[in-house]
Parts: C-alpha cells; sequence; structure tokens
C-alpha cells in the first residue's frame, strides 16, 4: 500500500514538475520524514515585519499552517496558498503585519497530518534606527566538485549565531540556475539559517531565472526591489539584464528617498580583480555616476570569490585613484565591497588601487546601523575578524 502511494505521488509529480531530479530527490525526503514539511524558508513582500511569508514544500494537497504568538497558536488556523508553478507542492502563506521581536509559534499541516510545532523570531521593529544585518554571497549550493554544500553549512551555522535582523546575498547562492537540486542542496546544508531568517536575494549569474524567482519572495518585482529599515534604504539590482529600466528606476529610488544610508547591492562588482574585473564598466556611466551624484553610502556585490573592501570611491573625482574619506558629500566616496565568502571556491586575493582591505577565504560582514553611525565586522570561517571600521553619516543632525 505504501509502496503504492509513492509510486502514484512520483508520477503526478514527474508529469506536474516535469523535473525527475526534482520529485526523485523529493520523494526520497518523504520515505524518511513521513511528515512535512521540508525546506522551510522566509522571505517578504515589503520588510521585515510586513509582507513576510513563509515557504515549504510537502506532500500535501491542502495544506494549512496555525500561529500565535504562543503555543495555544492563538492568531488561528490557515489555508496556505500553493504556488502556481509548482503545482500543489510548494505553498506559502503570507502572516499580517507581525509584532517586532516577538516568538511566533506555528505548525504546518500537510498531507500526512501536523508537522512538529516550530519558532520564529521576528526582526527588531522596522522603524527602529538601531539594528543589524549580515551580507555575504556565492554560496554556489550543489558545487560538489569544491565542497560548496560543506562549506556553506558552516558559515550557515556561523552567521544564524549572530542573529541578526535580516540576511542579505549578493548572488550565486546555487551553481545552476536550471536545476531544482541545487536548490535542494543549498536548503539542506544552510537548514539552520534558512528555517529561521529572512534572507534578501540579489540573484547572480548563476542561479537567476525561473527556479531562483519562483520558490522565493523579494519585494517588487523580485528581480530588482528596494526595502526600508529604519533609516536606511536598501536597493537590490539584478546585473543579468535589463540596466536600462533598473537605471531610470534606480534614480528615481534616489532621487525620492529622504533616508539617511543608502545601501546598494548586486552581483557583479564594479571594483574586482581577475576575470570579472571590466564586466561592469559600461555601466559606470549611469549606475554608478548615479551612486555618486546622490551620495550612495554602500555597494555590495559578490561574484569574484574574495574579498575585497575599497577605499572611498568617486568617480565624478577620479578613475584612477580613491579621494580622502567614506560619505555621502560631493567629494566624498562609496563603500564597495566584493562578498562572496558564504561555500564558493575561494580565488587569489590582490590588492588593486581601490582596495582598502583583500582577504582570500570564506567570510561574511556583520553590519550595524545606529542612528547616524554605521559599523561593520568582517569575520572568516573561524570567527576571525578580518576587517572593521565605523562611519558616521553625512547628515549630523
Ligand atoms: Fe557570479
Amino acid at each position: 500500500m505504501r509502496l503504492s502511494i509513492i509510486l502514484i505521488l512520483n508520477i503526478v509529480l514527474s508529469i506536474s514538475q516535469g523535473c525527475n531530479k526534482t520529485s526523485e530527490t523529493y520523494l526520497k525526503e518523504s520515505e524518511n520524514k513521513t511528515i512535512s514539511p521540508i525546506y522551510i524558508h522566509w522571505g517578504t513582500k515589503y520588510n521585515t515585519l510586513r509582507g513576510v511569508t513563509i515557504t515549504w514544500l510537502s506532500s500535501g494537497s491542502e495544506d494549512s499552517i496555525k500561529w500565535g504568538y504562543s503555543e495555544s497558536f492563538e492568531i488561528g488556523k490557515y489555508a496556505a496558498k500553493p504556488r502556481g508553478d509548482y503545482k500543489k507542492y510548494l505553498y506559502d502563506y503570507t502572516f499580517p503585519q507581525l509584532t517586532p521581536l516577538s516568538q511566533i509559534y506555528y505548525a504546518i499541516k500537510s498531507g500526512m497530518g501536523w508537522s512538529k510545532n516550530r519558532l520564529f523570531k521576528t526582526s527588531s521593529d522596522t522603524s527602529s534606527e538601531n539594528f543589524s544585518f549580515i551580507a555575504g554571497s556565492d554560496c554556489h549550493g550543489g558545487d560538489d566538485d569544491h565542497n560548496s554544500d560543506s562549506r556553506w553549512k558552516l558559515m550557515s551555522e556561523l552567521i544564524v549565531k549572530e542573529n541578526s535582523d535580516f540576511y542579505l546575498f549578493t548572488g550565486d547562492v546555487v551553481d545552476d540556475n536550471d536545476d531544482w537540486a541545487l536548490w535542494e542542496s543549498y536548503y539542506k546544508s544552510g537548514q539552520n539559517l534558512i528555517e529561521n531568517k529572512i534572507i534578501f536575494y540579489g540573484w547572480g549569474n548563476h542561479e537567476y531565472g525561473h527556479i531562483a524567482l519562483h520558490n522565493t519572495t523579494l519585494p517588487g518585482n523580485e528581480k530588482w526591489y528596494s526595502f526600508s529599515q529604519g533609516n536606511a534604504l536598501f536597493i537590490s539590482l539584478l546585473t543579468e539584464e535589463d540596466f536600462d529600466i533598473q537605471y531610470q528606476w534606480l534614480l528615481d529610488q534616489l532621487r525620492t528617498t529622504e533616508k539617511e544610508w543608502i545601501i546598494v547591492y548586486f552581483h557583479r562588482p564594479f571594483f574586482t580583480r581577475g576575470s570579472h574585473k571590466d564586466e561592469m564598466n559600461d555601466h559606470r556611466s549611469t549606475w554608478w555616476k548615479a551612486f555618486d551624484d546622490y551620495g550612495v553610502d554602500i555597494v555590495m556585490s559578490g561574484h569574484t570569490h574574495s574579498y575585497i573592501r575599497s577605499k572611498p570611491l568617486n568617480l565624478n573625482v577620479s578613475h584612477t585613484s580613491a579621494v580622502e574619506e567614506y560619505g555621502s558629500n560631493p567629494g566624498q566616496g562609496r563603500m564597495s565591497f566584493v562578498l562572496a565568502g558564504l561555500g564558493g571556491k575561494n580565488s587569489r586575493a590582490s590588492k588593486d588601487w581601490f582596495a582598502a582591505k583583500a582577504y582570500s577565504g570564506l567570510h561574511y560582514v556583520k553590519f550595524n546601523i545606529n542612528d547616524n553611525q554605521l559599523h561593520f565586522d568582517t569575520y572568516s570561517q573561524g570567527g576571525i575578524l578580518i576587517d572593521s571600521l565605523s562611519i558616521r553619516s553625512g547628515n549630523l543632525d
């Protein structure tokens, strides 16, 4: 009987998803865990408290969720929404506005019954001007040749302990845009982090495509977007296509914001070393000029697998040397990061004219913004501090 059910499920999954790797891998999981769900992950349509969405994969045909701020699940029980592209096997539930710094108790009902009771901790208030976030990139889930999964597991276990308000990944979280099995590797190896934290993705060349866009939740059109936290505006851009459309949208974002801090992130870096060093040169006169004209504070990328923190850069002043100070005033410069240290194979670090600090090895950066001060600490895989700095915003009111 059990075998028959599994065979029927396998056929249905193969037809509905058109991807044998997906169904085979999923059914292997189902046999071991009769109570789904699996690959629980969190995203948001607006910010860390509004539009927060939980997504999971299960064997159920009509999944639901019950939740509350206590173990009695007092808020209620709600039907989950199946994802169109995954038929009935990938489910979403979007929470109403959440209470900051609280614990959500929840359980998910799928085909086999209710899951174990689970916990999710909400972020600081989105109006708070004192918050933290972690930035990293290039987990490269499923890249067996370079042990990326074990490296990603190591780094995800390290960064979840930081317990930041949210996490920003600047692309290449998996190795191939066409293979769901790689997302399974990414979710499994990073489970403790992914099941417990909201991650904002800026898509990279390796995973940008249908699967990435259809199993995650992000603000805006999910390809490029912005969101606010406290006195900071975060802008995510896409370095794979649609540069002109994004440029107009970027100008609009920069012209209209009144936020004290502006942080922009995307995958391909403007300032890096090695084979990727010229990939964004065509966009210096548009995107980067906008960063300089409107005083973007922090620019973050991935792609090159080593750490680079730039000197203050302002191409309105010079293309060959740094300016004296970081800051958003005319004549001050952007702090640019290459942050590809969460799992992909390391590449050699070297100090070009624009680099204030370079490092070859796994790494992540923890940022704290507190009113008009921004502080960051960069740690290696051993938890060793490799770079650190504090800056003040130009608006000292
Ligand atoms: Fe990349």
